[in-house]
């Protein structure tokens, strides 16, 4: 039988099998967090998937408890977006809060989060990524990572270097946007299931940055569109087929679009109707036969 390995002073060259008992065993991971652990899976029922819900993901509680495989969102940055209030930040965390411990009521045991956020503002820049991750943990969620979202040099055409080639006030221009990954209670899914994700995939989608250019506004008619290849990244990696995959904020239905290619189930919550009526345009379009034919969604 091959040694395992175990963490040692210099690293080793392979960490196949590898022993990391006397790493978490650290004083380092004593304060650690973790949500209540509860191995209930129940289903959520066939007439809530595919749907979605025209009112806040404040309260989703069309979902029972410990249901959903995967959520994945982009919230409004209160940035001023056609879609976002003008509330202070404290507001606004408290708002993130109340759908973070909504979204954790509804994950399954293991089940993830992934959260994308971008940092705001540059007099001073607020750290959203920070505040979110600390906010998480702090419910008891367990972070699991960071991945840097590269939307590439062409994403920004902006001008907001502060001082043009004089040190008296530069300014840095984000590239990137984060996607925060946690998952509720513990690390692993309970049941397993078919996961769909080939080799080449699964060793772009295990690193930490990824590069996928951002989606047009204009083509989509939303201000803020997701990729569809982010989040199918995201589907593939982190559920299995027939999984529930969970948007409290759907925006134009990106979440819902990649979670039915792929063959998952999709819940959204969406406060804009405009915005489901783009939706299901842009579902009917990739998948007619999944659409629901009334569209219906509930207020
Ligand atoms: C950044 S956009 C999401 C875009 C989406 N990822 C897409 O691909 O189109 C945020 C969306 O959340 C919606 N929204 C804002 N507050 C909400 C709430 N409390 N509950 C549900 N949706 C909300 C906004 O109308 C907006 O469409």
């Amino acid at each position: 039988m091959q040694n395992r390995t175990t963490t040692q002073s210099f690293g080793v060259s392979k960490r196949e099998g590898h022993d990391s008992s006397s790493f978490y065993g650290r004083k380092l991971y004593s304060a650690t967090v973790r949500g209540k652990e509860s191995e209930t899976i129940n289903q959520a029922p066939t007439h809530v998937l595919d749907r979605i819900f025209a009112h806040s993901s404040e309260n989703m509680s069309e979902l029972p408890d410990n249901s959903v495989a995967l959520m994945v969102t982009s919230p409004p940055y209160n940035v001023g977006k056609d879609y976002d209030l003008d509330l202070t930040l404290e507001e606004y965390l408290n708002l993130l809060e109340r759908i973070l411990k909504e979204t954790q009521r509804v994950l399954l045991p293991g089940g993830r989060i992934a959260f994308n956020v971008a940092n705001v503002g540059r007099k001073p820049y607020i750290p959203l990524n920070s505040l979110v991750a600390e906010m998480a943990s702090r419910l008891g969620l367990l972070m699991r990572g960071e991945i840097i979202w590269v939307k590439g040099k062409g994403a920004s055409g902006s001008c907001a270097w502060g001082s043009w080639m004089s040190a008296g006030n530069p300014t840095l221009r984000d590239l990137h946007e984060y996607i925060l990954i946690f998952c509720k209670g513990r690390f692993d899914r309970t049941q397993k299931g078919k996961s769909t994700i080939g080799r080449d995939e699964f060793m772009r989608a295990t690193t930490s940055v990824w590069d996928i250019a951002p989606e047009s506004a204009r083509r989509v008619g939303h201000p803020a569109p997701f990729p569809v290849a982010l989040v199918e990244r995201l589907v593939h990696l982190y559920t299995f087929e027939g999984d529930v995959v969970l948007d409290p904020f759907m925006g134009s239905g990106s979440s819902a679009i990649a979670a039915k290619k792929l063959g998952r189930h999709f819940v959204g919550y969406e406060i804009n109707p405009e915005y489901i009526e783009i939706s299901f345009d842009r579902l009917n379009q990739v998948t007619p036969q999944i659409v629901p034919q009334d569209r219906q969604s509930v207020a």
